[in-house]
């Protein structure tokens, strides 16, 4: 069988390893704290592509434990190799589905803030039910969050975007909050791309009630 271009593999060397996070069972909930050197707020990177965020916001944050989620092998062995590189240690990466680790992996009420950066937007109207934001989706997300957590979202898709706005709505235990300077974050990699293109970055953020 060929190999999806999108997700040719590069081997992860030895030295990386420990960044990649092997759950022992995938039915259990996981400890968060019990995968990092130290206890800290657990934050989570949902779909982390290249991890410049994740990178970013880990080394300015070390009282902050970050895990990060992608689906595509490459990139989850391309950002262990980052993360090892900067000598990161509260940083580590899982290769599985957005959905499956926040509604059956994460115990509810552990999760101190989520980002979700420029999610597959899935243009044509027969994918829309593969879309992430959904309200299904944002109840498991609510249940992970700890109270007062915050959930952080941004597309520089305004359909999805229009669509994540109604999903929203449907789920008022996640109140929508101003977030007026996004500055303050460190750009994506495909934020990056966006902004050269002067296209315009739609963002929402959201509070656990
Ligand atoms: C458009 S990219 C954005 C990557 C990164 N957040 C950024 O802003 O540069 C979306 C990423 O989410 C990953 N992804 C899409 N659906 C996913 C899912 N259901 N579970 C985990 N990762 C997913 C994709 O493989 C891709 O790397």
């Amino acid at each position: 069988m060929e190999p999806c271009p999108e997700d040719a593999d590069e081997p992860l060397p030895p030295e990386a390893q420990h960044v990649l996070f092997r759950p022992a069972d995938f039915f259990k909930r996981i400890d968060p704290d019990s995968l990092f050197p130290k206890p800290a707020p657990l934050e989570l990177d949902l779909g982390c592509g290249e991890g410049a965020f994740l990178v970013e916001m880990a080394t300015r944050h070390p009282d902050r434990n970050f895990l990060a989620v992608e689906r595509l092998l490459g990139r989850v062995h391309r950002v262990c190799k980052l993360v090892h590189r900067r000598g990161l240690t509260n940083v580590r990466i899982l290769r599985i589905e957005n959905s499956y680790l926040v509604e059956h992996m994460l115990p509810h009420g552990s999760v101190s803030a989520a980002s979700i950066l420029f999610p597959d937007p899935w243009p044509k109207r027969y994918h829309h039910p593969r879309r992430l934001i959904q309200p299904p989706f944002l109840r498991a997300l609510h249940q992970a969050l700890a109270t007062g957590g915050e959930l952080r979202i941004k597309t520089d898709d305004q359909p999805y975007f229009l669509w994540m706005e109604k999903a929203f709505a449907q789920v008022p235990e996640l109140k929508r909050v101003d977030w007026p300077d996004a500055g303050q974050f460190p750009v994506t990699n495909f934020e990056r791309r966006f902004l050269d293109q002067g296209l315009p970055i739609y963002r929402a953020k959201l509070l656990k009630r």
